[in-house]
């Protein structure tokens, strides 16, 4: 059933990708096409008639991106079309799913000991190629589990940026359409993750730790804070999307729960 609350988080995630990126309709879709480094997917375009798309609309989607050259994803609220999944799937494409949860409840939720959450207010602060560093390192090694990567790994993956490849960011934090917030102990950046309000409504996004500081308490603390700003701005919704339900059990223990379904499909694996 769409519920009011899915219709709201259908609207940003129609809307925000727009911040980011330039749109072309192709059939019951949105192509989006990104304006900054991180790529973007297509969407069912708002109004699609319901359970409408065939797998040749799929098709002409892929081909249209691999015209402009961008990765061939869709993404969409289960919710919202429960049948696209098989469409995709007739296209050869792999569906993976997600929980999708809003937060609900805010609850006490400590930090940890000798370490410092803050959330970056200068976008010009050079703490946020090594905050990007280590989103990407955390994302590289998806799941809860601890491993060995840590600062050593941030630090050179920080030194092998490009100069400018913090630049996007800093516009979007200049802007107010991104909020990031770090953990950090005396040697930097552990783990860090970001929102993106729209209106009344925003998606938390990214929160990443180093493998060697993980179970700690940091994600549940980054993510903490992001929700404590998201509620000062006078947001209502405050939702995301993740990876897996062990994941999703990180964002439940600090009020978060599940309220519906996030479809991905890919030609090969999924990235997220
Ligand atoms: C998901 C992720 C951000 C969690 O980060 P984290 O810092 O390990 O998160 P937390 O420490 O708050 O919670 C993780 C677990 O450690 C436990 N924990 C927290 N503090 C603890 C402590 N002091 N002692 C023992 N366990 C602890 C939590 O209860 C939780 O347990 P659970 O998995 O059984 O629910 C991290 O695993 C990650 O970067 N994964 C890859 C990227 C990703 O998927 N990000 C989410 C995007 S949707």
């Amino acid at each position: 059933m769409v519920t009011e609350l899915i219709g709201r988080i259908e609207r940003y995630l129609d809307l925000a990708p727009k911040a980011r990126a330039d749109a072309e309709t192709v059939g019951p879709f949105t192509v989006f096409r990104s304006r900054v480094a991180h790529p973007f997917f297509a969407r069912p375009s708002p109004g699609w008639a319901r359970g409408y798309a065939t797998a040749a609309d799929v098709r002409s989607v892929g081909e249209r991106q691999r015209e402009l050259g961008v990765p061939e994803t869709i993404e969409w609220v289960k919710e919202i079309a429960p049948d696209l999944g098989t469409a995709c799937k007739d296209a050869g494409l792999r569906v993976s799913e997600h929980p999708l949860l809003v937060h609900h409840d805010s609850l006490a939720v400590p930090v940890p000991d000798g370490i410092r959450i803050r959330r970056i207010d200068d976008p010009d602060d050079d703490v946020l190629p090594s905050a990007q560093s280590v989103a990407r390192i955390a994302f590289a090694s998806a799941g809860t589990a601890i491993g060995d990567a840590g600062h050593t790994e941030r630090d050179i993956a920080t030194e092998q940026r490009a100069p400018d490849a913090s630049d996007d960011l800093r516009q979007l934090i200049r802007d107010g359409r991104s909020v990031v917030v770090v953990a950090e102990d005396e040697h930097g950046v552990l783990c860090s993750g970001g929102h993106n309000p729209l209106g009344a409504v925003t998606e938390i996004v990214g929160v990443g730790t180093l493998p060697s500081a993980r179970q700690r308490g940091l994600g549940a603390a980054v993510t903490d804070t992001l929700v404590a700003d998201a509620i000062r701005r006078g947001i209502e919704v405050i939702f995301l999307s993740a990876d897996t339900d062990d994941v999703a059990r990180v964002y439940e223990r600090v009020g978060f729960r599940r309220v519906g379904t996030a479809c991905v499909a890919s030609p090969g694996s999924i990235a997220r």
